[in-house]
């Protein structure tokens, strides 16, 4: 007979009150997969509230489990499964590929699945996935910070990058400079020698950001985003924007706020889709605004070598027990959090 496990199962689409904490059988590896004992998953403001909402782009087939981004402990491989071993402690990375000739997001990123939205994911105390998707997390790498850091920081690197061109010591303005995103953003603009300013819409947040190394810091609720970046910049703007936000009061601020021949990156319309664009300022000051929202190829690995050597670390609000999903879900939703909410279901 299967054992059974704990998991946050959702029967519709709604509030964070259809996550329901249900005993379900405990899944069997494919000869292909592992079978993760999760110790930490995440909780995201598009991937996980939207999805659990059913206001994200995709719809996943009901019931569903939520959870992009677990880490845990290899409990059993499937008989094909050469590169792992049980006890391997691995994080597993979103993008699960597929042969599936209708696999709804093949036209759109690639013959690629998503793991908590396509299939089902890690709100649960065990979750099976394809063994090529592991990625071993590094000694001493707690599985709360192995989650924040591989789900946030590949992004930051691809933005800042390899599409931004960060160079050293221009000047980078980060909006939401406190969320997932935004804290990984700010750290890998850092390093790269640049000169950060961080912006966030509450006193707290921007000394959060503050705190992960940003140089100055604007309250975007408070300050005139615009006016304060030309003086900090000596009038000269910034060279960089990390967007991802698409608020479109605050989009505008922030590109009029970009120094001639200035890049906008952006991966995220969480608070908008649409905002006003003045063409003419696009072409007479040679700017670009460049989207994409795909991770910086080996980012994973290299995010891992980041936070082993201090460079990078994972901001981490509060960790709750699984059967607390929708109180996780409830906070991230109220955006009076200090870093990630995350679910560890080892957690009595
Ligand atoms: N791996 C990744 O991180 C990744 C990959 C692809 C795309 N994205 C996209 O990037 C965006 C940011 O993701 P995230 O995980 O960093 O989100 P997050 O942790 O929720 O941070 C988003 C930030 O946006 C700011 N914000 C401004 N107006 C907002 C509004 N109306 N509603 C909600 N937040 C608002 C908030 O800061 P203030 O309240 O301080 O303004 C918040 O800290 C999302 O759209 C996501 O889909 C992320």
């Amino acid at each position: 007979m299967t054992a059974a496990m704990k998991a946050i199962v959702q029967h519709a689409f709604g509030g964070p009150e259809v996550l329901k904490c249900e005993d379900i059988a405990t899944p069997e590896p494919g000869p292909d997969d592992v079978l993760l004992r999760v110790h930490a998953v995440s909780v995201n403001r598009t991937l996980d509230l939207s999805v659990r909402a059913g206001t994200y782009v995709r719809k996943p087939k009901l019931p569903h489990i939520l959870g992009v981004d677990p880490s845990g402990v290899i409990e059993a491989v499937g008989r094909n499964v050469a590169t792992r071993k049980v006890g391997d402690r691995v994080f597993v990375n979103l993008f699960v590929p597929t042969t599936d000739p209708v696999a709804p997001l093949v036209r759109e990123v690639g013959r690629v699945f998503l793991l908590g939205v396509d299939i089902w994911g890690g709100y649960a105390e065990c979750v099976r996935v394809p063994a090529c998707n592991t990625h071993l997390v590094p000694d001493g790498l707690s599985f709360h910070d192995a989650t924040v850091i591989a789900r946030h920081t590949p992004t930051a690197l691809n933005l800042i990058e390899n599409r931004g061109k960060v160079a050293a010591g221009e000047w980078v303005l980060v909006m939401g400079a406190a969320g997932g995103l935004g804290s990984a953003a700010v750290q890998i603009a850092r390093l790269s020698g640049a000169k950060v300013i961080a912006a966030a819409g509450a006193d707290g947040r921007v000394q959060a950001a503050r705190d992960l190394g940003a140089d100055y810091g604007i309250n975007y609720r408070r300050q005139d985003l615009a006016d304060e970046i030309a003086r900090l910049t000596g009038g000269h703007g910034v060279d960089l924007v990390c967007e991802n936000v698409g608020d479109p009061v605050l989009w505008r601020a922030a590109f009029e706020a970009m120094a001639t021949g200035g890049r906008m990156v952006t991966a995220g319309a969480h608070a908008g889709d649409e905002v006003a664009l003045s063409l003419r300022r696009l072409y007479l000051r040679r700017l670009q605004i460049i989207g994409d929202g795909s991770e910086a190829p080996g980012g994973i690995a290299r995010a891992f070598e980041l936070a082993r050597d201090g460079k990078v670390v994972a901001k981490i609000d509060r960790v709750l027990p699984l059967r607390e999903a929708a109180v996780a879900h409830e906070l991230v939703a109220a955006r009076d959090t200090l870093g990630k909410v995350l679910l560890d279901p080892t957690l009595a």
